[in-house]
């Protein structure tokens, strides 16, 4: 049987959270057991929203990069990469954005929901508005199967096959139409109970030292009804509760009685939750510590999986080329 190939991205803004590991990177992490994984640092496409402050941008692509090899993405196992080291997808993006209505692109949800969300920034762009074409070039690209991808990215995907259908359409028969594949995880809420999200700044970074852990978990909202301690809590309306149930499954029943009853402090209760996570991260920042003493290393495995992801891009964008009748 023919392994399927699976390709996803990330995009670098800030350091990479919580969310972002047990939403995709653990997912990842799994998947390239079993499938022709390529996974990306989405650099490019970061810069379609923090195109004005960029003095960071550096440094976080390479946490990014060290993040995802300390959550135990393997280079043997997947090829890992930086988008924009591979120019091919700045040019296949550009002959995509020849044949991409600018209606499709209005009605993306994500891009007038962003435009509302990130009111400090100005997004009426033109990079901002061809996002969904540069995640297309980066999917078809590798004329990958399978995308893993949340919720909020399925527009994306379909706007990527409507993409490829007009170009097999109009040329040749070059793309196949990708799928997605639903990360079934519930977001994450942030220390402000809303989704965990780099734009809402309220995320605990993978990162994050010990110290930082505890302080952050000590802000996180709670159930808004409960002031004292002998005041039962309503488990269910509590973030602190929800980060129990994904790293602590066995014992969130016992936590959830002990709060219904007034029998569980909130005080102790994010203590407790704090320690968990410090216990959870504990083996990816020993990691982290090795590769940060190795920036050669990161280096030597980026440069090779643009070796290998070139190998495919370079095909594709000759075969797109050739279809569209440059060469
Ligand atoms: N837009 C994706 C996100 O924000 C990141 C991304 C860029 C991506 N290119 C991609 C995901 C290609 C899947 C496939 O999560
Ligand atoms: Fe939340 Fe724990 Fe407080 Fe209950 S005891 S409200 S679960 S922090």
């Amino acid at each position: 049987m023919e392994i399927k190939r699976v390709l996803s991205g990330i995009q670098p803004t800030g350091r990479l959270h919580l969310g972002n590991l047990i939403g995709a990177i653990e997912n990842w992490v799994k998947l390239q057991a079993e499938f022709d994984c390529y996974f990306f640092i989405a650099d490019l496409h970061a810069l379609t929203s923090s195109y004005e402050d960029v003095k960071n941008l550096k440094e976080d692509i390479n946490n990014a990069a060290i993040d995802l090899l300390s959550s135990g993405l393997d280079p043997q196992k997947c090829v890992i990469f930086k988008q924009s080291d591979l120019p091919e997808h700045a040019e296949l993006h550009f002959l995509f954005s020849m044949i991409t209505p600018l209606s499709w692109l209005e009605r993306v949800p994500t891009y007038k929901s962003k435009i509302e969300e990130l009111t400090g920034q100005d997004l009426g762009t033109y990079g901002f508005l061809g996002y969904p074409v540069l995640q297309a070039a980066d999917i078809l690209m590798y004329k990958a199967a399978l995308v893993p991808v949340g919720q909020d990215q399925l527009p994306h995907i379909e706007l990527t096959r409507e993409i490829a259908r007009r170009f097999n359409s109009y040329y040749k028969e070059i793309f196949p139409l990708p799928k997605d594949l639903l990360t079934r995880f519930p977001s994450l809420p942030g220390l402000d109970g809303r989704k965990m999200s780099k734009s809402y700044n309220n995320t605990i970074a993978i990162s994050d030292a010990p110290e930082v852990i505890e302080k952050k978990v000590s802000t996180m909202i709670t159930d808004p009804a409960r002031v004292k301690k002998s005041d039962k809590g309503h488990p269910e309306v509590c973030s602190v509760y929800e980060f129990y149930k994904v790293f602590a499954r066995e014992r969130s029943a016992l936590v959830a009685e002990e709060c219904r009853a007034a029998r569980r402090g909130c005080v102790t209760c994010k203590k407790e939750l704090a320690e968990i996570l410090i216990g959870y991260l504990a083996p990816i920042h020993k990691k982290r510590k090795e590769f940060e003493k190795n920036p050669e290393q990161i280096e030597g495995i980026l440069a090779a999986g643009t070796g290998q992801a070139k190998k495919i891009a370079a095909q594709t964008l000759k075969e797109a080329k050739q279809a569209m009748g440059l060469i």
